[in-house]
């Protein structure tokens, strides 16, 4: 713990609170592209396996036969399943719901609200008569495993509309990502930016670039497929503040921030961490 914070104050980062959207995405290349020159930033994509070599040959080998196979299937299933009033998920999505992962979170200018691609699958099953699904793991996360792989290779191209709700939605999730929180006072931007690529107890950290690309994850750790608003909320309580509920505003608006930043980088959902 104490090297990793002697290197929270080795990087010292300025917000620019004015910047547009783009400029703070391309700061934060310039930012990582600093950090770590001889990096492909490309590579980011993959998490802490962009600047762990061992930890990169064990998750290749993982890979080799991928723990969330089975979530795309299963997914693929429940996602072919009809409702009972005889619609189903291709309904409620442009192109039938194949290979658009990569546009969301997307701003709906009809409530002004930030729809992530979760809230769009539960919304779709109410609009027709179903129950939701839980928001974090099981029968959802598979389905949006499913989409996210029917997505793989394209570039992330989520679109801030000129609408003052849109950029104010971004500029909160920003602000967020930034804000110091918990027991520990400890900002996103500290773990992810100024310390990634560096040691925390057992895990090596990711940096921000590239974080939005591969939901969700099979973890080994939680065993099974999780949404990336069950990272956030695991991510809040390792500095002991209270998580948010999933699908809650404040990590929608998280949600659009941080992929936003990874725009233009390889959809390459779902993914495989340890
Ligand atoms: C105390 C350090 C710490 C803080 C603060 C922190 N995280 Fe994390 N985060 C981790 C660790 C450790 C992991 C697991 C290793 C990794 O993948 O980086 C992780 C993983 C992640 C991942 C998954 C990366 C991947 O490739 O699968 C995301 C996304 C993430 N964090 C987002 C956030 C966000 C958003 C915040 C602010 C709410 C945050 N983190 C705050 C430590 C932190």
């Amino acid at each position: 713990m104490k090297k990793f914070l002697i290197a929270c104050f080795l990087f010292v980062v300025t917000v620019d609170v004015y910047a547009t959207p783009e400029e703070d995405r391309l700061a934060l290349r310039e930012f990582f592209t600093q950090r770590f020159p001889d990096m492909d930033l490309n590579e980011m994509i993959n998490g802490l396996y962009a600047f762990d070599e061992g930890a990169r040959e064990q998750w290749l080998e993982m890979e080799d036969f991928p723990p969330y196979e089975i979530a795309i299937e299963e997914g693929e299933e429940a996602f072919n399943e009809p409702f009972a009033n005889s619609k189903s998920y291709a309904d409620c999505f442009e192109n039938g719901g194949i290979g658009i992962k990569q546009n969301y979170p997307r701003f709906d200018k009809d409530s002004g609200e930030i729809i992530t691609l979760e809230l769009a699958i539960n919304q779709c099953r109410t609009d027709n008569g179903e129950e939701p699904l839980p928001w974090l793991t099981g029968e959802l996360a598979a389905i949006s495993a499913y989409m996210a792989f029917t997505s793989r290779g394209n570039k992330m191209s989520v679109v801030i509309p000129d609408d003052p709700r849109a950029l104010s939605a971004y500029e909160s999730g920003k602000e967020y990502y930034y804000t110091r929180r918990g027991q520990l006072e400890f900002a996103c931007e500290n773990c992810h930016m100024q310390s990634a690529g560096f040691q925390l107890r057992a895990d090596r950290l990711s940096g921000m670039l590239g974080q939005a690309t591969h939901w969700p994850v099979y973890r080994s750790k939680w065993g099974e497929i999780g949404t990336l608003h069950k990272r956030f909320r695991e991510c809040n309580s390792q500095v002991r503040a209270k998580p948010y509920d999933p699908q809650s505003r404040v990590y929608r608006e998280l949600e659009y921030f941080l992929s936003f930043m990874s725009n233009d980088m390889e959809m390459n959902g779902p993914a495989s961490r340890r």
